[in-house]
């Protein structure tokens, strides 16, 4: 069977974007035709060297508008802070875009994005999708194909629990580890915007169900050190910020039926307090006749998982109808070249 090769452009090479040029090069479905990067250093620079591979014969260019004249299929939009005028020019020159910056769902507070891009798919023809892996895969389609199992949905629970000392990051002391406590509450590193970027997923669990979200709760927690714990890049020191818990739950008709929880913690030896989480990355509970739980884990990282989330929905997005298109316009999606 002969099948469609995508020719797709990566957008900033971080974490995301160096994933992401490895499986363009490698799935025979796709050819990566286009990298953009911000960063002096890496301009003129062969894309497989930047995603530590060998040469692939493409260099990468900080020339938007060389690659907003490319003939390509699709952008794998990645830098770190969102552009949605870029997007829209990337859909008005003839280029799906798949992004992990969302915005994932049309809620209220993304109406207006969501607006923008619709008029710019429908000038390009092509179609813009918000992938990732949370948003955009964990609490997004695990929970709706979850419900297909069950009679009765009273409680949807999605948990996203790292652990940091497995799994280093570079951002933590901005993501407040190290920070006094009431410092941290007073003055959070988690900006309030958050619990929107994740509202759009209760949305789709909600709308996908078939209910409205009328309200929201939040509320937050914190766990000190309660000795110095020594990580890959530093030392948290004793009585400071160990330990993050965020548990925002969404009301349908008035009661509480979807609850998003994350728990990030620096190890569980040395923390208070210890939360008693489930065991997994992600974890989706549903409660109801009958209940299930399913457990999301493996050796991958969330980078990893949200550069596949993307990708693998390429060949979708380029065959939707234009406009914006979320997980309840795709459905089932059929990935291209993973067997190989
Ligand atoms: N939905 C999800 O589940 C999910 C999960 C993880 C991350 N994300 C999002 O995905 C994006 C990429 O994540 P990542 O882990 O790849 O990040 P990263 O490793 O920090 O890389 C981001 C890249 O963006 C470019 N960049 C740096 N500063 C920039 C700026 N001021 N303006 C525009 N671009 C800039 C750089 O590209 P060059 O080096 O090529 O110049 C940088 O390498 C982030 O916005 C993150 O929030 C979403």
């Amino acid at each position: 069977m002969t099948e469609t090769v995508h020719r797709v452009v990566q957008w900033a090479t971080g974490g995301i974007g160096q994933v992401s040029i490895r499986h363009l090069v490698e799935n025979p479905h796709t050819e990566l035709v286009g990298v953009l990067v911000t960063n002096p250093d890496k301009v003129g620079k062969d894309a497989g060297e930047i995603a530590g591979i060998a040469n692939v014969g493409l260099a990468a260019t900080d020339d938007k508008d060389a690659i907003l004249a490319l003939d390509a299929d699709c952008v794998h939009f990645a830098p770190l802070v969102p552009d949605i005028d870029m997007v829209c020019r990337l859909l008005r020159s003839g280029k799906n875009v798949v992004s992990p910056l969302g915005p994932f769902y049309p809620t209220d507070q993304f109406r207006e994005d969501v607006e923008k891009i619709e008029a710019a798919c429908r000038e390009g023809g092509v179609s813009f999708h918000g992938s990732g892996i949370h948003p955009g895969y964990a609490g997004d389609i695990l929970p709706l194909t979850l419900a297909r199992l069950t009679g009765r949905v009273d409680h949807v629970r999605v948990y996203e629990l790292v652990d940091f000392l497995k799994n280093p990051s570079p951002w933590m002391e901005r993501m407040g580890f190290g920070r006094d406590p009431e410092d941290l509450a007073a003055n959070p590193s988690r900006s309030p915007e958050a619990i929107g970027h994740f509202a759009q997923s209760m949305a789709m669990i909600a709308e996908g169900l078939g209910k409205k979200i009328d309200g929201m709760r939040s509320q937050q927690q914190f766990a000190v050190a309660t000795k110095d714990i020594e990580y890959a890049n530093g030392v948290i020191p004793a009585g400071t910020v160990a330990g993050q818990r965020y548990e925002w739950t969404a009301l349908l008709d008035g009661e509480p039926r979807i609850t998003f929880f994350t728990v990030w913690t620096v190890g569980h030896e040395n923390i208070e307090p210890d939360w008693e989480v489930p065991d997994g990355r992600y974890r989706v509970e549903i409660e109801g006749e009958p209940s299930l739980d399913l457990t999301l884990d493996g050796n991958a990282t969330g980078r990893n998982w949200t550069a596949y989330a993307g990708l693998t929905a390429i060949p979708a997005v380029c065959a939707a109808d234009p406009g914006f298109v979320s997980h309840l316009d795709l459905g089932v999606v059929r990935p291209r070249g993973l067997i190989r």
